[in-house]
Order: C-alpha cells, then structure tokens, then sequence
C-alpha cells in the first residue's frame, strides 16, 4: 500500500498590517505632546474595527510618549469593571461600581484627576508606586462603557490639559466594534 503524501505549495501571502513607528517627542510641553500623539493614535485605530486591538495600541501609544507608571483600560461588565488593555505592572482584575477613582469616574460618569491618591478615600493601590491619577469615562449612547485609568510614580502630574486631550482621545475610540 502506497501513501501519497500532499504537500500544498500554494505561496503563503503575509500581510504587513505594521503601523509606521511611533513618532514619540521628547518636548516637555504636553499640549505639543499630545498635539503630536493624537494623529498618530488615529492613524493607528482608524479602519480597524477590533476594539481589544485600538484599546491596546491607545495603552501603548500613552504610555510610549508620556512614560507613565501605568496606562489602560478598565471595562464596564455588568455591574464591575473589568480589567481591560494596558501597559504596565499587573493591576485589580475587577473594580465595583463607586469604588475607587476608576468606580467613582463610572458613577459621577465624569473624568476625575487625583494629585495624590492617598488623599483621595476609597482609592484601590493596585501598586503602592503610584502616587497621582487620572480616570477618563468613556461613553456610549450616553453611558459611560470604560474607563481610561492613568497612574504617575509622581505626585501632581495631571491637571485639566490632560483632562482636555485624554477625553479626547477617547473620543475616538469606536464603541460599537
Ligand atoms: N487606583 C485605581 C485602581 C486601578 S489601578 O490604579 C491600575 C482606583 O483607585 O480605582
């Protein structure tokens, strides 16, 4: 008995679905740091629809330019938030509503900004480095979905331009994927 053995040389086509590199400034301006981030993270997540994918590289792309302590995205599941895309150390899996910054961000369904977290009751350390916070609502149809958490080693790094511009880049997130 004779076993033929197929092999399929069909040409294996691979695509580059690269983004050109990540153009990151070393201005300490923020408003030209954003200003030169923003751009980039459309280019990036315009045309994919994977939300998992944009939440990622948006992580990425913050936490490239601006070297922050930790940088992601907590989802609203039910009634937690669930851990989401992020860059840096491991972090709370799930955060309850109107716990923590990230909780109290869902339930007044506004960005909140925390110099120092030890002032701010409730906060959840994840990390006992991060020292200042900023958490973003992210909304859908009016609800808030997620929350872009923020976490400085520092004291006081961010203030209302930060406020401004990380609202706005998660404006461009597309919920609906
Ligand atoms: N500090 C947050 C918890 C999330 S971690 O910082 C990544 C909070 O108080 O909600």
């Amino acid at each position: 008995m004779r076993f033929t053995l197929f092999t399929f040389n069909t040409p294996i086509v691979t695509f580059a679905f690269m983004a050109e590199d990540l153009n990151i400034i070393t201005s300490a301006d923020k408003v030209e740091q954003y200003s030169s981030l923003i751009p980039q993270i459309e280019a990036l997540i315009t045309g994919e629809p994977d939300l998992v994918a944009n939440l990622a590289n948006i992580s990425a792309a913050l936490k490239e330019q601006f070297k922050w302590f930790w940088v992601g995205f907590y989802l609203v599941r039910d009634n937690a938030l669930v851990l989401g895309p992020f860059q840096g150390p491991v972090a709370c899996t799930r955060i309850a509503y109107g716990k923590g910054v990230c909780g109290a961000a869902w339930q007044q369904a506004q960005t909140l900004i925390v110099p120092d977290v030890e002032s701010f009751p409730g906060h959840i350390a994840c990390s006992s480095l991060s020292r200042s916070e900023i958490v973003v609502p992210v909304f859908r149809l009016g609800k808030v979905v997620a929350v872009l958490d923020v976490d400085s080693e520092e004291l006081d790094q961010f203030d209302e331009t930060d406020a401004q511009y990380l609202e706005q880049i998660v404006k461009l997130i597309n919920f609906n994927a």
